[in-house]
């Protein structure tokens, strides 16, 4: 079942249901959050930017995990690119092999590399954008 997306503008809407998902997610107020409902429980939550122009990127994202593998991070996604038209940006660790098969899949590419990246652990990223 693909669950309703919906757009909010004020992250401390859903403060606790974020962070719950991904831990920090709720604070990037002023960005813009997409969720993933089945029911009146969050399931699923991308963060993102508009950056100007005809680019955005895209902040973060998690499924809950018990919902995973049922392409709700994938309608995320979709949903998202269809409201940024143009470029759309994103870091993801280089070990994190399930999320950048999930971003292949949706069809972003691999562009680049972003060495020592990440703190904590310290760790490399990899650049992916997608074009429409
Ligand atoms: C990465 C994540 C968001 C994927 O969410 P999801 O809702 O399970 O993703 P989807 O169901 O849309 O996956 C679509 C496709 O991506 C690929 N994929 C997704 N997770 C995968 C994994 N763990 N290993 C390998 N491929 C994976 C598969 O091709 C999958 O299709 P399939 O299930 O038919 O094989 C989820 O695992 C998650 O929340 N992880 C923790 C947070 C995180 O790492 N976020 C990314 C960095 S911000």
């Amino acid at each position: 079942m693909i669950p309703a997306v919906y757009t909010i503008t004020s992250a401390s809407v859903l403060e606790d249901e974020a962070s719950a998902l991904f831990p920090g997610a709720a604070y990037f107020a002023g960005n813009l959050l997409l969720i993933a409902l089945q029911g009146a429980e969050v399931i699923g939550v991308v963060g993102f930017r508009k950056l100007g122009g005809d680019e955005a990127e895209v902040l973060f994202i998690g499924t809950k995990p018990n919902h995973r593998r049922r392409g709700i991070a994938t309608a995320l996604l979709r949903e998202l690119l269809r409201r940024c038209p143009g470029i759309v940006f994103l870091e993801v660790r280089e070990s994190n092999q399930g999320a950048r098969a999930m971003y292949r899949s949706a069809g972003f590419e691999e562009i680049g590399i972003r060495q020592k990246y990440y703190n904590d652990p310290p760790e490399n990223a990899i650049v992916m954008k997608f074009h429409s």
